[in-house]
């Protein structure tokens, strides 16, 4: 007879996102031990529990984990959409002092408390679509205290709300308007300064390796800095052309690469040999009227494997919809429902460098209770949201 658990989600159907695709049991149970899976199985053989929930037929799959936000940010973007209505790209805008430099703006002038209050409808939004972990990323500060600040308003927005916060340090996201002539000094001031002072605060480091952002040899500079620093990292690489920077994050052993509309075959390869996760973005990819779709097949044929996440952000994917993402990838990348499923669990936490996205013992009890009575229902619908009820952590 199993230990006894503290409680035990009986009868239902079971998603565990473990071995290559949903890993589904029919007539399943999931018991847990305080904050952690105790049992994962047939109903049958399920362990007693002090509470005990019937799940009465419904599909189980583990917390979904969205691995790419820019939650924490002040204003909007609306005008600047309008203005791309009118016929500027996002890259005219950007060039002209607008796009991330004017999130900068308003981000710098906000108090930390002004950024939690504006992230907590976006992260809520997350939360009543079943996610139990969110990464959020730095990058419209770019200033030492700034940074910091944004990095503060991450974290504290995990002890406000039932959540795991991952935070990511993009201090290297633009450069600022007071280095716009000397972008150098300001990778010194990233690479000497604000990434030894995000140790303790940041679980990664990224960077926007791009034309309007910065050319490989500085990211490469940002990289190396965080993997002395002894901080994994991540890059946005081949969003708007190809720097080769996937593989240039590939060589630095990073747990993703992001976006990758330009990837290529070098790439892939490089990405392949690293393990490091393509996470795709198909949000921004609809946003920005992307025309070039990233190379799924070729991930696919390599093994390369691939996660979805919002990106929400002001400028290219106003949107906190984990959902929404996983309904895109499928219809503009033609993933199918196990890719989708498999991108905001098991490939996200693999994106992130944490344990998770599955549903086996040892893992947190994170679980996400679904009205539906097939996994493609979760990707298949548009705008809309089955979930029945989100555990975290055991409760
Ligand atoms: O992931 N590519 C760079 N960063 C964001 C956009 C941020 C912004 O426009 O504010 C992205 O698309
Ligand atoms: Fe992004």
């Amino acid at each position: 007879m199993a230990t006894p658990a503290d409680k035990l989600w009986r009868n239902a159907r079971l998603a565990t996102m473990t071995g290559d695709g949903l890993g589904a049991i029919d007539h399943g149970a999931v018991a847990a031990i305080g904050d952690t899976i105790s049992y994962v199985g047939p109903d049958a053989e399920a362990p007693d529990a002090t509470e005990i929930v019937d799940c009465e037929g419904r599909w189980i799959t583990p917390g979904l984990i969205d691995c790419h936000t820019h939650l924490v940010y002040a204003g909007n973007r609306a005008k600047e959409f309008e203005a791309r209505l009118d016929g500027a790209t996002y890259e005219e805008i950007a060039r002209a002092g607008g796009g991330i430099l004017s999130t900068v703006t308003a981000t710098r002038a906000a108090s930390e408390d002004d950024l939690i209050a504006s992230a907590l409808p976006r992260l809520d939004q997350l939360i009543g679509e079943g996610a139990t972990t969110v990464e959020i990323k730095s990058g419209y500060g770019l200033t030492l205290d700034d940074e910091l600040k944004m990095l503060r308003a991450a974290r504290r927005l995990g002890e406000v709300r039932n959540v795991r916060v991952r935070t990511t340090l993009l201090a290297a996201h633009a450069v600022p308007p007071e280095y716009r002539g000397d972008p150098d000094s300001y990778v010194d001031l990233v690479c000497d300064t604000i990434i030894p002072a995000a140790l303790g605060l940041a679980d990664a480091v990224d960077a926007f390796c791009e034309g309007i952002g910065f050319p490989p040899e500085q990211t490469d500079r940002v990289l190396t800095a965080a993997v002395a620093q002894g901080l994994p990292v991540k890059l946005h690489a081949e969003q708007l052309s190809n720097l080769h920077g996937a593989a240039l994050a590939a060589r630095h052993g990073a747990l993703s690469a992001d976006h990758l509309e330009h990837l290529d075959a070098s790439g892939i390869a490089a990405m392949a040999a690293s393990g490091t996760v393509a996470t795709l973005l198909p949000g921004a990819f609809y946003f920005t009227r992307e025309e070039r779709r990233p190379p799924v097949q070729a991930l696919r044929d390599e093994g390369v494997p691939i996660a979805i996440a919002t990106d929400c952000n002001p400028g290219t994917s106003p949107m906190a919809s984990i959902l929404l993402a996983m309904n895109m990838g499928a219809t503009f990348f033609r993933l199918t429902v196990a890719e989708c499923l498999r991108g905001v669990t098991v490939n996200a936490a693999r994106a992130l460098g944490i344990e998770g996205g599955t549903l086996q013992p040892g893992r947190p009890a994170d679980l996400a209770i679904w009205d539906i009575s097939d996994p493609a229902e979760l990707v298949y619908r548009i705008a809309a949201n089955p979930l029945h009820a989100r555990v975290y952590a055991g409760i």
